[in-house]
């Protein structure tokens, strides 16, 4: 257990509900590592009390936060100043202070490309196929897009957000690649393996026996198969990608290199490879997760 001191500056996680979030071990385990006195700790905060703890938080002298659901879009008018990408996103997670307020991040999708990168897996060039235009298909829509993806297709149950999403995109990069489709319209999408980044709620944990889409001839499409679950870690859409022959990955990676991402941002540290590898043995050990 760290030692608080007088000196010891505080990081936190709003969101709600908060306790079983797995980042106060990602931050406490970097102080460690990087021997920063720093305490990381969760902030339960109501959906009508967001602006309140935002400005309560730099009054009382707190480094930074994270921010999860449902409060990513509602921090965006309680701040200073926001960095062009979570602008286009329209979603914050981190906030980093600075001169009279805190200024928004969002370090998802950077993580989520590191969590790629750190895997051999690009995206210039690439064909990608994104499963749900939520929150977070949208955000993993506009990040391919912005790295270069030459591709993009968007599938969604609800077709018409799909469309929806993919305009705002277009309109927002300037990159005319991306193309909505209806989950079930799957055949009608030239039969070549790709990229597919799995970004719908189905699967979760309890629901571990769901896949968002449950024909088998669709993962002859995966050449490599992300689903940014985390629990279970091996979810129905990855063992049916691992059954066509495709490489998976969950979102543990995401999750491990968006907090990095804030912390580095925070306490102006570069964190390194193995340093990122020790902190994501222990989020395995958290989650009683063994390979
Ligand atoms: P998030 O922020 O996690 O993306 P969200 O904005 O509520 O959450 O979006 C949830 C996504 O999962 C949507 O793409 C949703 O599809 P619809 O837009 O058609 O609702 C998708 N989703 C949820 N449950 C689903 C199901 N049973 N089958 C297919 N898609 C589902």
């Amino acid at each position: 257990m760290k030692e608080i001191k007088g000196t010891t500056a505080v990081c936190g996680l709003i969101g709600n509900p908060v306790e079983h979030s797995i980042s106060p071990i990602i931050h406490n385990t970097l102080s460690e590592l990087l021997g920063i006195d720093l305490a990381y700790v969760t902030f339960r905060v109501e959906n009508e009390r967001v602006g309140e703890a935002v400005n309560g938080a730099y009054a009382l002298s707190i480094r930074g936060l994270n921010v999860t659901v449902p409060h990513k879009s509602a921090v965006i008018p309680h701040l200073c100043a926001i960095d062009p990408l979570a602008e286009k996103i329209g979603a914050v997670n981190t906030l980093v202070r600075c001169a009279g307020g805190y200024k928004g991040y969002n370090t998802d999708m950077p993580g989520l490309y590191r969590a790629l990168a750190s895997e051999g897996i690009a995206l210039e060039d690439r064909e990608v196929l994104i499963l749900g235009a939520g929150g977070v298909g949208r955000a993993v829509a506009m990040m391919c897009a912005v790295n270069g993806a030459s591709r993009v297709y968007l599938l969604n149950r609800t077709l018409e957000k799909a469309k929806e999403v993919a305009d705002e995109v277009r309109e927002r990069t300037g990159r005319d690649c991306i193309f909505a489709k209806a989950l079930s319209d799957y055949r009608s999408i030239p039969p070549k393996p790709y990229l597919v980044i799995q970004a719908t709620s189905v699967g979760m944990f309890p629901h571990v026996e769901d896949a968002v889409i449950e024909e088998q001839d669709f993962y002859e499409y995966v050449d490599v198969g992300v689903d940014l679950i985390f629990n279970p870690a091996k979810t129905k859409f990855m063992r049916a990608a691992e059954q066509a022959g495709a490489r998976t990955m969950n979102g543990l990676k995401m999750l491990l290199y968006q907090g990095i991402l804030a912390y580095e941002l925070w306490n102006d540290v570069k964190v390194t490879d193995e340093q990122a590898a020790i902190v994501y043995q222990k989020m395995k050990e958290a989650m009683n997760i063994h390979e």
